[in-house]
């Protein structure tokens, strides 16, 4: 159950039993994360950020559990100002960045890049996010999330809602959580439902999903509601996304039905699908969610680089 050396690019790369290695890890970090602790594990380990997309708590969270955790960072900077500009390939740029550092982060917008990226490494990859494919870290935050504040995952109710075609997150995340016994309902418009290869790995994990257009007929019975946003940059055709763009919208008025220790979570950034009065209420986790990006991601960096904490 080593992780030493391992590439994270899918979330079908780590057990059970590794996930949860992860989060206990995870939970020892929340002081260190925090800045009440101080640690020297990843002393003289660099990290190598390459973003090919835009990301603000994906890119900071890493930097910052690796700084928390002693370690350094080389970043690519914007591709455009990189030698990629001049027509170098991924593949030749991760074979020199690997030399430059001992773990990649990167993000991409091509589904598959991370793997190839792993493939032409001899250090670890860890996939940032690749197109509409996946997003492990994410999985993993969201899942130490749920488990901090509802104890256990099975025979949860969780909905989740938005673009569930386009959205990374939710890919990994539905795969996971059947995994660990959770009942999961997909809300979304039906151009934009969870791919038929999600509904499948989450039926082999055993779950029995259910599919709706309406959001309003879930909410009663949620324990959790992981809301995602309209991916409109992944969209072929403009008049497309304007046809689903604001369609589900979670309010103080949608919450009035809901139990009083339902949670909501958001990957973040979001648009407009939750109303900024949802902030102030005790449902809201999405700010907690998106600071445990970097107890989780601490976490992760230690056990593949081998740091001792
Ligand atoms: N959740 C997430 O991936 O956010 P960023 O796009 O800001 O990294």
């Amino acid at each position: 159950m080593t992780f030493q050396g391992m590439d994270i690019v899918s979330i079908r790369d780590l057990s059970r039993e590794q996930i949860e290695q992860v989060l206990e890890r995870s939970e020892r970090m929340i002081p260190y994360a925090r800045g009440e602790k101080s640690s020297k594990a990843l002393d003289g380990k660099i990290l190598a950020t390459l973003f090919f997309e835009p990301s603000t708590r994906t890119r900071m969270s890493f930097e910052s559990a690796m700084m928390r955790l002693g370690g350094r960072i080389t970043d690519l900077g914007v591709p455009s100002m990189s030698s990629i500009s001049k027509g170098e390939s991924l593949a030749d740029t991760i074979r020199m960045v690997e030399v430059y550092s001992d773990i990649i982060v990167i993000r991409h917008p091509r589904e598959g890049a991370a793997r190839l990226a792993a493939r032409f490494s001899s250090k670890p990859v860890i996939n940032a996010g690749d197109g509409a494919g996946q997003h492990p870290t994410q999985t993993l935050l969201d899942l130490f999330t749920i488990r901090r504040i509802k104890k256990d995952f099975s025979k949860l109710n969780v909905v989740m809602v938005g673009d569930l075609k386009y959205g990374r997150t939710v890919h990994s995340l539905a795969e996971a959580l059947s995994s660990f016994g959770a009942d999961l309902t997909f809300v979304a418009p039906t151009a934009l439902q969870m791919p038929k290869e999600t509904v499948k790995q989450v039926e082999k994990a055993g779950g029995k999903p259910k599919l709706t257009n309406h959001l309003e007929e879930t909410i009663a019975d949620a324990d959790v509601l992981y809301v995602t946003r309209i991916q409109k940059e992944r969209f072929p055709d403009l008049a497309e996304y304007q046809k689903v763009a604001g369609m589900y919208r979670v309010d103080k008025k949608l919450l009035r039905e809901a139990k009083s220790d339902l949670i909501v979570m958001h990957p973040l950034p979001r648009v407009d699908e939750i109303d900024p009065e949802v902030d102030d209420t005790p449902h809201a986790k999405y700010f907690e969610q998106a600071f445990n990006g970097v107890p989780v991601r601490m976490a992760l960096l230690n056990l593949v680089l081998g740091g001792e904490l």
